[in-house]
């Protein structure tokens, strides 16, 4: 079952029915000011830091689940009626309801007592500012008088301080009402320099910005008092809950349209710059009104649009396929990378399933995502991992997260995660085979945002390298530390208290347990290492990474192979985990998919046993399960895991993170046919039918799929923010469809389905246009290039030396 359908001309998804089985949501704004949108318009906004920088309030895990939002309230001024055109908050009858969610944008709206209306919701480019443009059209066959508000609910800021510290806070609102803007100032009084505004493009008939004038006692957000009566009472807060409403009163013609522009903003203001006149409490508005003026007008609204559009054109185009597959087609040409910007922007920290209070922006996370955004906004990558590596600590390891406003890092949800310095040398070297920009790597960057500590960025790297060199356990496998990749697998731990956090709770010195999965992504990081010192002209070093590749590469051929697969890890009292011995958990996925994407086993014939394993004891037809059998109860040695009932989470559900893991092993085993089978089968639009079944968004990746072990076996949950987004880009661009950025230049090396007669793409790299059309003769993937009509040596097209900008390339498979 189906809620609505792609428009892929106008790369939209179309959600035509309001209650979707959860909210499906979008991002407005990719730069320093976000919001998040549902399909009823539920969500917030926040300037930079979800946490420190809220602007409106939402309510978490609320009955109905989405509330808090951008909502607009009609009212027949004859029949007294008031409905909602996005449903929520009123939950009236509508008809012809649609939500449009597209690139950075969305649009809602309906029709309903014979008055259609929609809002177009988005965030201009360069601004720090929300744009809504109400249009209203009178669809009956007399005049209508309707009345339109709008309506949102300030936030104090710090939006944990916010939802907790109510005898402050309900003594600290204020706000002023000039022109009709209404400016929530509180805390500027005092240490802020920062207010946010609401303003609206018509007279008003009213304002109010008193939750309780507007809304009336005992009532909710379905039935604001103020609005029930038609008259909003120009209600000024003083402490309790500022809100900002506005009323225009319209009067339509049969056929007429009028258009309604609100804005809601942030402002900083220079701190000599708060108050006009100096000295006085009233905030100065001079350096902020001419933004509030210029979008105010729906000519320059609609010009900003414009531009918006014309950003996600230029960012899209940057990589285009045209394959047999229209969700292949429809994931990578719109989605997923769409997905990639807001996994980059907002890391883990905000979203419907991330509160914006709990986590920062992650290191191990941010990394990977660069592996599915750096194509589209090098230079921001490039200031993403010069942020990331001024929170690497001096030993080579890492804070686990920082927050994003103030980039330092800290160990809120835990530390000494030990596979997080290698993503540092994943996330470079996808930057550098990207750009080719080498001046990165002598950048200097401090050890622990500690000025005096700079050293080149290059030497960070030396640093996490060598950190894994210094912590190798009882086999000579890396200690596992608080947790690797798979935060729940918490060696160390041995919590028995309720209510201890897995993620921060150590009982054992951590001598003991050590993880397999590392050791691939050793091996791997090891690999990317030496070819970059190699270019650097590091012949000796290069060569030190690669022996202690090689010296890594037979520890786990020795101890971490199990006969049929990859070990997983060593728990601390050196007994295997992911083994046949074991009784529950005993194959993994991840020591698995990345031993083998790092290339470990391809030659011996272990590679393939370990992916065919993976494939008859964990693939589903909803994705890869993490392991097998579930954990059916909780393990003191284990921790978090097996917290989770079976099927959920770490414990056995589909994590759709590391199913690409699979899929680029299946790639490099040369199995084209199994690896977009796999790609498929997690795929969001391949998915869009069972809706109803799958529950989250059908045009982004959820985080996880509940496994075979769980009742609800097939339900997504978790959606946007997920390492998945970067890694099924990376896996379907770069290794099923096979254009593949490299230190040298393009490699063409397509793995895809036998049936496949081909494909074309369009790649923008390095300032060139690579126009690929790819042709199969047979069934193997054999390939031979022509570049330009020439027929060329190998399968790498090093960047053009005479200036052509256009370059064709002509792929036989065979
Ligand atoms: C989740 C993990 C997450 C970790 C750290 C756990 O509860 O299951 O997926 O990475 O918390 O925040
Ligand atoms: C989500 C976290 O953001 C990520 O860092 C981790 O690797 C996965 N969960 C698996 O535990």
């Amino acid at each position: 079952m189906r809620f609505g359908y792609f428009d892929d001309r106008n790369r939209e998804y179309v959600i035509t029915q309001p209650d979707t089985p959860l909210p499906w949501i979008n991002y407005l704004g990719c730069q320093a000011y976000f919001g998040i949108i549902s399909n009823t318009a539920g969500g917030y906004s926040f300037y930079r830091d979800a946490r420190l920088r809220r602007l409106t309030r939402y309510r978490y895990n609320n009955a109905p689940f989405d509330f808090g939002g951008r909502y607009v309230y009609l009212r027949d001024r004859e029949s007294g009626r008031f409905w909602s055109p996005s449903w929520q908050p009123t939950r009236h009858a509508l008809e012809a309801y649609s939500c449009r969610h597209g690139m950075g944008y969305t649009v809602i709206g309906s029709t309903a007592n014979g008055i259609e209306a929609h809002t177009r919701y988005f965030v201009p480019l360069d601004e720090n500012l929300e744009v809504w443009q109400l249009t209203v059209t009178n669809r009956r066959q007399t005049k209508a008088r309707i009345s339109a508000f709008s309506s949102i609910e300030f936030c104090l800021w710090d939006a944990q301080d916010d939802a907790t510290n109510f005898q402050r806070n309900f003594n600290t609102g204020q706000v002023e009402v000039e022109q009709g803007v209404i400016y929530h100032k509180t805390e500027y009084r005092e240490r802020r320099n920062h207010f946010a505004y609401f303003a609206c493009s018509e007279p008003l008939a009213g304002f109010d910005t008193q939750r309780e004038a507007f809304l009336g006692r005992y009532r909710g957000w379905e039935s604001p008092v103020a609005v029930e009566a038609g008259q909003l009472t120009n209600s000024f807060a003083h402490g309790w809950a500022p809100i900002g409403a506005h009323q225009v009163n319209l009067d339509l013609e049969p056929g007429e349209t009028r258009q309604i522009v609100f804005l809601l903003g942030y402002h900083e203001n220079p701190v000599d710059r708060k108050f006009d006149p100096p000295g006085s409490q009233t905030i100065d508005k001079s350096l902020v009104k001419p933004a509030i003026a210029r979008y105010l007008d729906p000519g320059e609204a609609d010009a900003a649009f414009e531009r918006l559009r014309k950003y996600w054109d230029s960012l899209l185009g940057i990589f285009q396929v045209n394959t047999p597959d229209i969700h292949t087609n429809r994931m990578v040409n719109i989605w997923n990378a769409y997905q990639c910007m807001a996994t980059f922007n907002m890391s883990r920290s905000a979203s419907f399933y991330e509160s914006g209070i709990g986590r920062g922006l992650g290191f191990r996370d941010s990394n990977q995502d660069l592996l599915g955004f750096v194509h589209m906004a090098p230079a921001r990558a490039r200031e993403r991992i010069l942020d990331l590596a001024a929170t690497q600590l001096p030993t080579g390891g890492a804070y686990h997260q920082y927050q994003p406003l103030t980039k330092r890092g800290n160990n809120d949800i835990g530390g000494g995660f030990n596979d997080d310095p290698h993503w540092l040398i994943v996330g470079v070297s996808a930057y550098l085979k990207e750009t080719g920009d080498w001046s990165i790597l002598d950048e200097p960057v401090p050890y622990d945002n500690e000025p005096g500590s700079e050293q080149p960025l290059y030497e960070h790297l030396q640093r996490s390298f060598s950190y894994t060199l210094a912590r190798l356990g009882p086999h000579g496998l890396p200690l596992i530390g608080r947790a690797d990749w798979n935060d729940c697998l918490n060696l160390n731990c041995f919590s028995d208290t309720p209510g201890q956090s897995f993620q921060t709770t150590t009982n054992k010195d951590g001598k003991v347990a050590e993880s397999v999965f590392i050791a691939g992504l050793f091996v791997h990081a090891g690999r990317e290492l030496a070819a970059i010192a190699s270019r650097r002209g590091l012949a000796a070093e290069a060569a030190s990474y690669l022996a202690e590749a090689a010296k890594m590469e037979s520890v786990i051929r020795e101890h971490g192979w199990d006969g049929e697969w990859f070990l997983r890890a060593y728990d601390d009292f050196g007994a295997k985990i992911g083994s046949k011995e074991c009784e529950e958990g005993k194959i993994f996925i991840e020591s698995n998919g990345f031993c083998v994407l790092a290339g470990i086993g391809l030659e011996d014939g272990t590679a393939l046993k370990a992916m065919d394993a993976t494939g008859e004891r964990l693939a589903t037809k909803h994705g890869i399960v993490v392991q097998q059998p579930a954990y059916s109860r909780y393990y003191l040695n284990l921790g978090e895991i097996s917290s989770y009932p079976p099927g959920y989470k770490e414990n056995a559900g589909i994590f759709c993170h590391v199913n690409p893991w699979v899929m680029i092993a299946e790639t490099r085993l040369g199995r084209g046919d199994r690896a977009h089978d796999y790609y498929s089968r997690i795929n969001p639009s391949a998915r869009e039918e069972i809706s109803d079944l799958h529950r989250c968004e059908p045009y982004v990746y959820a985080q996880m799929i509940a496994g075979k072990d769980a009742p609800t076996f097939g339900e997504a949950k978790n959606s946007w923010l997920t390492g998945t987004a970067a890694w099924n880009y990376y896996a379907i661009a770069q290794w099923i469809l096979g254009i593949r950025t490299t230190l040298d230049g393009l490699e063409i090396a397509p793995v895809i389905p036998t049936n496949w007669p081909g494909f074309t793409a369009t790649r923008i790299f390095r300032g060139v246009t690579y126009n690929i059309s790819i042709e199969r003769q047979g069934e193997g993937n054999r390939i031979a290039l022509t570049v330009d009509g020439a027929p060329v040596e190998g399968n790498i097209v090093a960047p053009p030396t005479d200036g052509r900008r256009e370059v064709s390339i002509k792929g036989i498979l065979s």
